[in-house]
């Protein structure tokens, strides 16, 4: 499926892959070549979070297993789009303990303890070094999205009670998703 873009190119919007897909389970390959298939890419992954809608989006939930993530926590309104190449995360300070979901598991919610601020180093779109400092929402984000670089998803920090009621769950939520199809 294809949208017009802000720029008036085309922007195609993604297939999101669902859990148990095994390409969320993958350790992304880094990105060694910041070319227009990247930024094609990148472009790409905003357009298929914002449509969604989701506030980040990692290259393996698109089927590509890279080490790419967007993310905007802005406000609606106001875009404030980051792209991230071989994002890290240098280090953190206190933790926090929000209610995440995530466009690969759709219907699911729960809350996963996180650090509450975090420093992220990153490549931009022109393979210069970033570094820049979340707190709040931004912070969840990046660790929710890097997450997805190393195969591991918001249920995987679960508790082993919460993470059988969500495979029980989940299985109907699936159940229902393939009904409609
Ligand atoms: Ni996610």
């Amino acid at each position: 499926m294809r949208i017009a873009g802000n720029q008036g190119d085309n922007v195609a919007l993604l297939k999101i892959h669902h859990h148990p897909d095994p390409v969320l389970k993958q350790v992304a390959e880094p990105v060694a070549s910041f070319d227009g298939d990247l930024r094609k890419l990148a472009e790409d992954m905003l357009e298929t979070m914002y449509a969604a809608p989701g506030v980040g989006l990692a290259a393996p939930q698109v089927g590509v297993s890279r080490r790419l993530i967007v993310l905007d926590c802005g406000p609606k309104e106001q875009r404030q789009p980051i792209v991230a190449v071989n994002p890290v995360i240098l280090d953190g300070e206190g933790s926090c303990c929000e209610e995440e979901g995530c466009l690969s598991v759709p219907g699911y919610y729960a809350r996963v303890e996180r650090r509450e601020k975090v420093r992220v180093s990153f490549q931009d779109l022109d393979g210069r070094e970033r570094q820049m400092e979340a707190e709040g929402l931004w912070a969840i984000c990046f660790q929710h999205e890097i997450d997805h670089l190393d195969g591991i998803l918001f249920v995987d920090h679960l508790s082993p009670l919460k993470k059988s009621l969500f495979r029980k769950k989940y299985r109907k939520i699936l159940e229902q998703m393939e009904e409609q199809l």
